[in-house]
């Protein structure tokens, strides 16, 4: 995209990719993504706030080619996808300098090698003039390193928040035109990369309070002209509210465990718990993650292999120990050959849930008659654990 204009001499000056399909070689980008940058000139000083990834660097470029001077480039968060262009920003500006919180210090130092006497450092809360505007750099560790922040420009009441309300979506909008499927692609955000951090995530938002939003600009995705909508998304998702939900997550290799599971999904949806079903040898992995934002509980199904859980469950059990959801209870459900140490090997791999683990199900060979009674019994009392905190 070329500049655009967002209030006066505040420019959206990033580049929208629409084609990037995966992020951090894990990450799936069904819509693709934005690496947002924006340019604030004041009566006195001009101010880029972030890069772009490295790989959209002549559209970056070509957006700043009729700015002739760059006083401060704030650097809100190290990673290369705002961070990577910095270098370059510097040698075409030489007397610009780099603003960031001082934790960002030495990662901008350490990932992009840039000099400490080309950084300044702020503290939460300290302002920053450029004339006729005033910027309030506001902390915001662990959306989703420890060093981000965000910045506040008071005059035009716009806070720039970098990955903090993001979403990973590519759009010809600069703002959000329609609210629906910047939410799912929000929520997958914060669930990928910002759910392990929601006790810090509740306290930034309550630093929020003390200021007067009228526009978020996040570094991914398009701008908020109606806050709230965001705000609201994200108390919900940081708090410790559940859903009358189960993720089962399964894979099969020769049809017991897909037996099971279709069993079992139905014995659920029968006493009224909404089931989130994902098939893991073709899953989305960031559907998942969703999921994982409300759910009250995680089955998986699996066959074993090599005595051990199938190695696409393992994946699927890491991914969700290092995402810390909200889950109150976990069961497994499965079928081995003439051996296993599924269970053991699961309970294991899960030390960041906090789950009550629900008696398991695990049949040799084909399910009977009483596995099936078994798997009623696991749908009756996930059934009732859920009632019995209120889930609905
Ligand atoms: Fe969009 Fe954490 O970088």
């Amino acid at each position: 995209m070329r500049p655009r204009q967002i209030k006066d001499q505040i420019y959206a000056v990033g580049a929208v990719d629409w084609d990037r399909r995966l992020f951090d070689g894990l990450i799936p980008l069904p819509d693709g993504t934005s690496y947002n940058s924006y340019l604030v000139r004041g009566s006195e000083k001009t101010a880029l706030l972030d890069t772009v990834d490295p790989s959209k660097r002549d559209i970056f470029f070509e957006n700043l080619r009729e700015v002739a001077s760059i006083d401060y480039l704030i650097a809100h968060h190290g990673e290369q996808d705002h961070s990577g262009l910095i270098p370059e920003i510097l040698a075409k500006y030489p007397q610009a300098k780099v603003v960031c919180s001082p934790k960002a210090k030495g990662i901008l130092m350490d990932h992009l090698g840039l000099s400490g006497d080309r950084i300044l450092t702020v503290d939460d809360g300290q302002t920053l003039s450029l004339g006729d505007r005033t910027f309030e750099f506001v902390h915001t560790p662990w959306v989703h390193w420890p060093e981000t922040m965000g910045t506040y420009l008071r005059e035009d009441k716009v806070f720039f928040s970098c990955d903090f309300f993001g979403s990973h979506i590519a759009q010809s909008d600069l703002f959000v035109a329609d609210e629906a499927p910047v939410y799912e692609a929000a929520k997958r955000y914060f669930a990928e990369i910002m759910m392990p951090f929601r006790t810090a995530i509740q306290k930034n938002l309550e630093r929020l309070k003390t200021l007067e939003i009228g526009i978020i600009a996040p570094s991914h995705g398009p701008l908020y002209g109606r806050p709230e909508f965001i705000l609201e998304a994200y108390r919900e998702w940081t708090s410790d509210r559940l859903r009358n939900e189960a993720v089962v997550a399964y894979i099969s290799m020769h049809g017991s465990t897909a037996s099971m599971v279709d069993h079992f999904v139905a014995a659920l949806a029968e006493r009224g718990v909404r089931v989130h079903q994902f098939n893991l040898a073709e899953t989305d992995i960031g559907k998942l993650a969703v999921a994982l934002v409300d759910a009250a509980t995680i089955v998986l199904g699996t066959p074993a292999v090599h005595i051990g859980p199938h190695p696409r469950i393992a994946h699927a059990v890491f991914l969700a120990n290092a995402l810390r959801p909200k889950l109150k209870f976990a069961s497994i459900i499965g079928s081995y050959g003439w051996g296993h140490k599924i269970v053991e090997q699961i309970a294991a791999m899960i030390p960041n849930l906090k789950v009550e683990v629900l008696a398991p199900v695990i049949c040799r060979g084909k399910p009977r008659e009483g596995d099936f009674a078994a798997l009623e019994k696991l749908a009756e009392t996930i059934a009732r654990k859920h009632a019995e905190l209120g889930l609905k």
